[in-house]
């Protein structure tokens, strides 16, 4: 009977640590790949972080020569602090017509900045 409660609470711990990590892993990344906007998600113009090129306002479609480049998010997270990577997801949220709630906005800032 003891070893059988100490084999249900092993189980029980690895099944917590991995719900855990999969908790604590997912929701920004979900966010960036699946969230949408007018034009997709955050990945159709920050391909994988990297710069999918120039968005050209007028348009409304990446382009290889016009428009305003597109940063790679690459390396933010040492180049800015969490308050200006919030503060330029706002403006995403703002220019492309996201839906998003202010802690989805967290989520993702903190995602963001570890790509
Ligand atoms: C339609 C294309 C497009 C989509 C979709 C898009 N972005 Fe952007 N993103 C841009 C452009 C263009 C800029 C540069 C804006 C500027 O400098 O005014 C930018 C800038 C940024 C910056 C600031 C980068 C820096 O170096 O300061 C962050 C962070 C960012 N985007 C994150 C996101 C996230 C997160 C999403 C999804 C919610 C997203 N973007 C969706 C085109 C896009």
């Amino acid at each position: 009977m003891k070893l059988y409660s100490c084999c249900f609470l092993i189980i029980a711990y690895f099944l917590l640590t991995i719900s855990c990590s999969i908790a604590k892993d997912l929701p920004g990344k979900d966010l960036f790949y699946n969230s949408k906007g007018k034009h997709g998600s955050c990945n159709h113009c920050h391909v994988n972080g990297n710069s999918a090129g120039r968005w050209d306002f007028e348009i409304q479609k990446i382009d290889e020569e016009d428009g305003k480049k597109i940063p790679s998010l690459k390396g933010i997270g040492k180049r800015k602090d969490e308050e200006q990577i919030i503060r330029s997801i706002h403006l995403m949220k703002k220019m492309f017509s996201f839906k998003l709630t202010d802690e989805q906005i967290s989520q993702l800032a903190e995602y963001v900045g570890t790509l």
